[in-house]
């Protein structure tokens, strides 16, 4: 059978007191509707259709060639807005998937077992529901006494009675499509204008169709966003659906509730993550690192065994048994190689430090390129930028500067070279050789004494 998903993000969302449209509000890091069309997409396999509305075109702008769009011009209901996609959907495929943009944690098993159900009953619709009383404005689902669900009550329709039922209205239906889009054009007219798509519960009924609901238990699913309360709690129960399922892998939490894991991120066994930490983007962590406390990790790769003790990596790459930090900043194109060792206060940006660098305090090292072994003292500076362009720095292996080593770029120091303290080198240093001074001039081979002769022709 064939099967589009169609998801209501058309809303305003006015209780978030926002410019920004609903569902482009962050949840982990990702806009509502992102997570709602994954799970959507997870079940059906193809690609979503989204009912874009309030703030179309930036909705648009974020989601891209993930969904195909249809525009509900003015809000006028739920049931409203699924009309809006007969036209483009009518006779495409055989069921409809229609869930909401504000639901970022239904779980795709739970989608699945909606479609299973109606593919065994034949349902006109399935829908999920949930037993919670504490749900106090969601529509009440009623059931005949043989059983059976008959309709669903919105909150302020609902009498006394209906309220204090316990089955609520989750928010994710699936649908026979032939006559959900045979059905829509008769939904009523509610008493506060709109079309509610749950009055299409009733019509089956009166049709002679099945209805089926599917109960969850799962109350972090039924979450929806309407408020900014609303989309904490949201984060609190995503955040822990996340780390439940990192540390069932073999990942430990010293304390989940202060760590910060969005689904892009991914781990390997055996790495431990201090509190406050927050892991974000495209990040592979590897096995058996130390990751925490305090530490900002961004679309970031590290190799297995690495530590890093509070600091902001974005953009980099480190390899094996790396360790940064505390206090350091890699930016976009830092590489570090196997066994770095970067220390505290260092920056790198658009370099890479080749294994065994030791970089220990106070260092920036930008559009460069650093042999192995090479020792970057305290306080070395890349002088990459002249104001109108950035130039490049290339150090050899094993190359040892002096602590306080201003390289101003470009400018390139061959293998074994050294530098002496507070040395500005403002031109190339061969292999070997030792320079120092301001700026600073070749004195004599590396690791000869200074009465000795400097070399021939330097
Ligand atoms: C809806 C259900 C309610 C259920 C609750 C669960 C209806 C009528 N009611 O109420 O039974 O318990 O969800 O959270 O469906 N939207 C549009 N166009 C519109 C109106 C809404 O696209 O004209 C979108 C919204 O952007 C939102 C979703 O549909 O993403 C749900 O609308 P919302 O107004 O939040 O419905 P609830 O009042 O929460
Ligand atoms: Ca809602």
């Amino acid at each position: 059978m064939s099967i589009v998903a169609l998801i209501l993000a058309a809303g305003q969302g006015t209780r978030l007191k926002s410019k920004l449209p609903k569902v482009l509000h962050r949840l982990a890091g990702r806009p509502l509707v992102l997570h709602a069309l994954d799970a959507a997409a997870a079940v059906t396999g193809g690609r979503p259709v989204l009912v874009v509305g309030h703030g179309a075109e930036a909705v648009r702008a974020a989601v891209g060639e993930r969904a195909s769009y249809v525009v509900q011009a003015e809000q006028l209901g739920t049931g409203h807005a699924v009309l809006q996609g007969r036209a483009a959907l009518v006779g495409q495929a055989d069921e409809v998937l229609v869930t909401y943009g504000d639901m970022p944690l239904l779980r795709p098993e739970t989608l699945q077992a909606l479609i299973e159900r109606r593919r065994e009953t034949g349902a006109a619709v399935v829908l999920l529901t949930i037993d919670a009383l504490e749900l106090v404005d969601f529509g009440r689902v009623l059931r005949a006494p043989e059983g059976g669900v008959t309709a669903i009550v919105e909150f302020a329709q609902a009498t006394p009675e209906q309220r204090a039922l316990p089955e609520r209205n989750v928010g994710a239906y699936c649908f026979d499509a032939a006559w959900l889009w045979a059905a829509l054009p008769r939904l009523p007219l509610s008493p506060k204008g709109e079309y509610y798509l749950t009055d299409a519960i009733a019509l089956a009924v009166t049709d002679g169709r099945r209805v089926e609901a599917v109960k969850t238990d799962d109350l972090a699913e039924t979450i929806g966003i309407n408020t900014r309360a609303q989309l904490a709690q949201a984060e609190a129960a995503l955040r822990e659906r996340i780390n439940t399922a990192w540390m069932a892998a073999g990942v430990t939490l010293i304390d989940p509730a202060t760590t910060y894991i969005e689904p892009t991120v991914a781990i390997g066994p055996d790495t431990v993550i201090a509190p406050n930490t927050h892991l974000r983007g495209s990040t592979t962590i590897g096995a058996e690192c130390e990751i925490g406390p305090n530490t900002v990790i961004v679309d970031t790769t590290l190799g297995a065994r690495c530590v890093v003790r509070q600091s902001l990596l974005e953009s980099a790459w480190l390899a094996e048994d790396v360790d940064v930090g505390p206090f350091a900043h890699l930016r976009s194109g830092a590489r570090l190689e196997r066994g770095v060792h970067m220390g505290n206060f260092g920056e790198v940006k658009n370099a890479t430090l080749g294994p065994g660098v030791k970089m220990g305090h106070f260092s920036y090292i930008g559009d460069a390129q650093i042999g192995a072994e090479s020792n970057i003292s305290a306080g070395t500076i890349t002088c990459n930028y002249d104001g109108v362009k950035k130039s490049k720095t290339v150090l050899g292996e094993r190359v040892f500067l002096g602590s306080d080593t201003l390289l101003v770029a470009p400018v390139t120091l061959g293998d074994d070279a050294q530098t002496g303290a507070g040395s500005v080198v403002t031109r190339d240093v061969p292999a070997n050789t030792l320079a120092l001074g301001v700026p600073a001039r070749v004195v004599r081979e590396r690791g000869q004494r200074l009465t000795e002769k400097r070399p021939e022709g330097r």
